[in-house]
């Protein structure tokens, strides 16, 4: 929130709280004209309906006080007016809780310390504790299964798209990594579009006009110098295989006219402050995803 709305609200509530004390005061003073307490009023309801004039309940006033002075002393303890006498902010308290995360689980983890990603991947117990950090730091994007979707990869199926050693997993993961598909509807045209489209779609054992696919392997050149000639991809910048039928955007004529003509890019982010310890713990189970025991 910005300085100024938070003046406002901090304004509008010190003035809310002013005027149930004035409302309280206003209504307890005897009025002019008024019976003496505890008496009966002149007026009558329904033909014989009388009222005394009785205070409001000592109990219930005592309350109401007691309320107004917990918002006052909420407001000066908590950021309301000002950063609040206790100096608490959320940010501070995520960080004192992670503080306490980190010093409760530091020995559960120290106990896989030391031991490599594929060692681990054997381990029933430091496989729990994998899927757990996968649970909380990697479903968002890759799934509660780690299937992936469009432009998310699948990490059960062994095919990478940097490389699938426990070594690739660990540097995924901590260093992040970018991939850049270049737009290349205006270097080919919409027909040059068409016929890659279907030389693409032909590798992977689709069907396709020939005379499509054999303009369209005359234009893959272009495609070569990152797919490679074969089409199998370069694991060195994520470029993807296209021979083997799994996608990570989608194998339709559609997707793939997009894909060829608005390019793509795929970004996972880094993740190196989860900590080694973490990480080989996560990069274990990913590993084991796709070599089950
Ligand atoms: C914000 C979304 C996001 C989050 C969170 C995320 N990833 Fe990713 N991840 C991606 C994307 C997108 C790619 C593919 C990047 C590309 O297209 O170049 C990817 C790629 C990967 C790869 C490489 C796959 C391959 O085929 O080589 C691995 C391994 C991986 N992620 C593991 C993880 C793990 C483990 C976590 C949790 C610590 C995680 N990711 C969290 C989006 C995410
Ligand atoms: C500069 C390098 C580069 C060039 C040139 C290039 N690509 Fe790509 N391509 C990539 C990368 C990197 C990705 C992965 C993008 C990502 O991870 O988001 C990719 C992704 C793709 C995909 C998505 C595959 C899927 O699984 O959804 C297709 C299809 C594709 N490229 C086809 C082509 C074709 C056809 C050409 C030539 C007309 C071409 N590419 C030229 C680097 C390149």
């Amino acid at each position: 929130m910005s300085p100024v709305t938070t003046t406002l609200i901090a304004i509008a509530t010190v003035l809310n709280i002013l005027a149930c004390g004035w409302l309280i005061w206003v209504t307890a003073r005897r009025k002019p004209g008024e019976v003496a307490e505890g008496a009966v009023k002149d007026h009558v309801w329904d033909g014989d309906l009388r009222e005394r004039n009785n205070p409001l309940p000592r109990w219930w006033l005592i309350l109401f006080f007691l309320t107004m002075l917990f918002g006052l002393g909420y407001l000066l303890l908590y950021p309301g007016v000002g950063r609040g006498a206790l100096g608490w902010t959320e940010d501070r308290q995520y960080r004192e809780e992670l503080a306490r995360a980190d010093r409760e689980y530091a020995p559960v983890y120290a106990t896989f310390a030391g031991r490599s990603v594929l060692e681990l991947s054997r381990d029933p117990k430091a496989l729990a504790l994998g899927r757990s950090l996968f649970a909380t730091n990697c479903i968002n994007c890759h799934g509660s299964d780690a299937r992936g979707g469009p432009g998310f990869p699948d990490l059960t199926d062994n095919d990478w798209l940097y490389g699938g050693t426990p070594e690739d997993i660990v540097k995924s993961i901590t260093f992040g990594r970018e991939g850049t598909m270049p737009p290349l509807g205006t270097v080919l045209g919409a027909e040059g579009v068409d016929e890659v489209v279907a030389y693409v779609r032909s590798l992977s054992g689709h069907a396709a006009p020939p005379d499509k696919v054999a303009a369209g392997k005359a234009r893959f050149a272009l495609c070569a110098a990152c797919h490679g000639v074969d089409a199998k991809g370069n694991p060195a910048i994520g470029s993807k295989n296209l021979t083997d039928d799994i996608w990570l955007y989608g194998g339709s004529e559609a997707t793939l006219r997009k894909t060829i003509s608005e390019g793509r890019h795929g970004k996972m982010p880094a993740h190196a402050w989860l900590g080694d310890d973490k990480i080989r713990l996560l990069a274990a189970y990913v590993y084991s995803l796709s070599h089950p025991q």
